[in-house]
C-alpha cells in the first residue's frame, strides 16, 4: 500500500548534516503547528517548545554535554551544525508526559520531511539538562515552572542522507 503520509514515514531519515542556511518563518510555523496537532493523553498537551537559533546557546549547550559525558563515542557538535533546534520540554507532573512529547517529536520530524527539510531527534542534549548547571540551561531556554527537557530535535536543509535502518526481527506477533 502506498500513500503520501506512509511514504513521507518509509523516507524519513535522521540527518547529520546541514546547510548553515536558516529555516523560513513559514516552515517553522507550519512544524509548530503541525507538533501542536499531536495528540496527548486526556488531550493535556503536557509540552513546551523552545525554538533555538543562536548558535551560542546550541554551542553552550554542546560544551556542557560533553563536560557531562564520557564516551569517546560522542560527535564533536550533537547539534551538527544544524541551523535551527527544537527542545521539547515536558511536565514533570504529567502521567503520559515524555510519551505525549515523544509523539510530539516525531510529528516534528514528519512534517520537516513533508516540507523538503532534515531533522534529527536528540537525546543527548539531557546532560546539559540534568548535569551541574541544569537550572541555568532551563532558565535560558524557558522552560515553564515545573517543566524538564524531554527531547530535542534539529532541523535544517540536508546535505547528506543516509540508508533507512534495518527493522529488527521478531518484534511483532499476532496472538
Ligand atoms: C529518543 C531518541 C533519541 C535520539 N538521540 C539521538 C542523539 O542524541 N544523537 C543522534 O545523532 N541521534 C539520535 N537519535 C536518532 C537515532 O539514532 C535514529 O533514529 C536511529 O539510529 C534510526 O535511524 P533513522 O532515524 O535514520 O531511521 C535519537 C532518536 C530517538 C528516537
Amino acid at each position: 500500500m502506498n500513500n503520501p503520509v506512509l511514504t513521507a514515514i518509509a523516507d524519513r531519515r535522521s540527518i547529520r548534516a546541514y546547510k548553515g542556511e536558516q529555516l523560513t518563518q513559514e516552515q517553522i510555523d507550519a512544524i509548530l503547528k503541525a507538533a501542536r496537532e499531536s495528540p496527548s493523553a486526556h488531550n493535556s498537551q503536557p509540552w513546551h517548545f523552545t525554538v533555538v537559533q543562536k548558535a551560542d546557546h546550541l554551542k553552550e549547550v554542546n560544551e556542557e554535554a560533553h563536560k557531562n559525558i564520557d564516551s569517546p563515542d560522542l560527535p564533536p557538535d550533537i547539534f551538527y551544525g544544524a541551523p535551527t533546534v527544537v527542545f521539547v520540554s515536558c511536565d514533570a507532573e504529567s502521567r503520559w508526559g515524555r510519551l505525549d512529547c515523544g509523539i510530539a517529536v516525531q510529528t516534528i520530524a514528519l512534517a520537516a520531511h513533508s516540507l523538503g527539510l532534515g531533522s534529527v531527534i536528540l537525546g543527548l542534549p539531557d546532560a546539559a539538562f540534568t548535569g551541574p548547571r541544569k537550572e541555568y540551561f532551563n532558565r535560558l531556554f524557558k522552560f515553564p515552572a515545573g517543566y524538564s527537557f524531554a527531547v530535542a530535535i534539529a532541523i535544517g536543509i540536508p546535505v547528506a542522507s543516509k540508508e533507512a535502518h534495518p527493522q529488527e526481527p521478531d518484534r511483532i506477533v499476532f496472538v
